[in-house]
């Protein structure tokens, strides 16, 4: 029997097979849709700039020490989410953050699948040529022809989760190490080139300047809770995946390196998509506010404008496609750890499970776009409504209490010998540092943050 009175796993647990395995999955999963399309939609519906600085001040004092506590967490318990504060606190009800993340995780996939869907829709319109020479009016009426059709929708993001259930079946190293690490800096390098091409058109400046001069005035406590809620989805954060992914690390993995490599890259991911479709948007003449359409009314454009565009085009879709798998995979990897290791289910079980309850959920967010979208719950139909609930209610919540925990029930020399990797590194300075964020300024922030974006308080 485990600490957690569970039968013991017959097989020794699974761990990444090296640290740029460690590194590879954990950027695989926080690098996807928050970047490319996520990122882009909501920057320009709240203002720009002074959104994106807002974002970044949440990345360093709330994303950055969340993704560590749950990576001390995880690998200190060696457990799936619930698992993990079952084992530190028997009997008491910490535990409920990993329920919380087990309904984050299906939330979040209900509609991010939905986008994917849209993904693979377009990688077929890239193939036929349909895209080809289109002008703005051409990208809105595509993007609405992929959107308001409530069959192909449907059957779209039935393909990506069939898709995704083969590929998690692979299992921990194969699966999630071998795609990313291969696949991810060649996204890197198309958006590169899509960056060259956007800062080229006429009006680039303007999408320039709409990115990084701040106009604080368009700030409200709504803006800085939903900047604050992008930082929890991009960065994997407050809802358990990266503390399962950190009980699959190594002793040897340097969790400080992990995380601060995690944080640049995915910023750096998101600004360069942010500086693709800016500048795209002010050329062509769209809305910076179209909202969700806006990455596939842009991207298209951007393409149609250069030698080749067609064929880095369907690239370009089909490596957005592919970086998308490994943010799914380590969102089912919630719920499926969870049942493997509490349940006792055997890993496919436990994915076909999943996939099901999150398919059934799921057409609900793609059925927004067409036969649904008269339905409104709070103002806001199905795929808003989950996007709302899991990136700023459930996930903000999920990471204040894993940074009181972290901050206030692990001792000091705990959180150092995780750290330090039981003093094998050498970062004093850091771990301190860390330890006064975790315990003082991310707790404060979120609930600030929070209790004034839902109007509870008012600054
Ligand atoms: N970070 C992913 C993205 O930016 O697309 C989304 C995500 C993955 C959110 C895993 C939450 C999660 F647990």
């Amino acid at each position: 029997m485990t600490a957690n009175g569970n039968k013991m796993n017959y097989k020794p647990r699974e761990t990444f097979t090296s640290s740029l395995g460690t590194i590879a999955a954990t950027l695989g999963s926080a690098i996807g849709l928050g970047n490319i399309w996520k990122f882009p939609a909501l920057t320009g519906e709240n203002g720009g700039a002074a959104f994106l600085f807002i974002y970044l001040f949440c990345v360093v004092f709330i994303g950055l020490p969340v993704m560590l506590a749950e990576f001390i967490i995880g690998r200190k318990t060696r457990s799936n989410a619930i698992g993990a504060f079952k084992k530190l606190e028997p009997k008491k009800p910490w535990f409920l953050v990993g329920w919380m993340g087990v309904l984050s995780s299906i939330l979040i996939l209900a509609f991010y699948t939905t986008v994917v869907g849209w993904i693979l829709a377009y990688i077929f319109k890239a193939l036929s040529g349909s895209l080809s020479g289109i002008d703005a009016n051409g990208a809105v009426a595509v993007f609405e022809k992929v959107t308001a059709n409530p069959v192909s929708a449907v059957l779209w993001q039935l393909a990506v989760f069939a898709l995704i259930s083969l590929i998690i079946m692979a299992g921990v190293q194969k699966g999630i190490e071998r795609i990313t690490k291969t696949l991810l800096p060649l996204l890197f390098v198309l958006l590169l080139i899509c960056d060259i091409r956007a800062l080229t058109l006429p009006g680039a400046k303007e999408g320039l300047s709409f990115l990084f001069n701040p106009d604080f005035s368009k700030v409200t406590g709504m803006v800085v809770l939903i900047a604050m809620g992008l930082s929890f989805f991009k960065l994997s954060i407050g809802m358990g995946t990266m503390l399962t992914y950190g009980s699959y690390m190594q002793d040897e993995d340097n969790m400080l390196a992990t995380a601060g490599r995690v944080v640049i890259a995915d910023t750096v991911v998101s600004l360069m998509a942010g500086m693709a479709v800016f500048p795209a948007v002010f050329a062509f003449g769209f809305e910076p506010a179209s909202g969700p359409p806006l990455l596939f009314f842009t991207i298209p454009m951007v393409f149609n404008s250069m030698p080749l565009g067609q064929v880095f085009l369907v690239l370009f879709f089909v490596l957005a496609f592919i970086a998308t798998i490994g943010a799914m995979i380590s969102m089912l990897e919630v719920p499926v750890a969870f049942m493997h290791e509490e349940w006792g289910l055997k890993r496919n079980t436990a994915v076909i499970v999943t996939v099901l309850v999150i398919a059934s959920v799921g057409s609900l967010a793609t059925l927004s776009g067409s036969i649904l979208s008269h339905v409104l719950i709070l103002g806001k139909n199905f795929f808003d409504l989950f996007d709302f609930t899991a990136s700023n209610i459930l996930m903000p919540l999920g990471g204040l209490i894993i940074a009181v925990y972290t901050g206030w029930k692990i001792r000091y020399k705990d959180i150092q010998e995780e750290l330090s990797n039981r003093g094998a590194i050498e970062q004093e300075n850091m771990i301190r540092l860390f330890s006064l964020i975790v315990r003082y300024i991310t707790p404060i922030a979120i609930l600030i943050i929070m209790l004034n974006g839902l109007g509870i308080i008012k600054f």
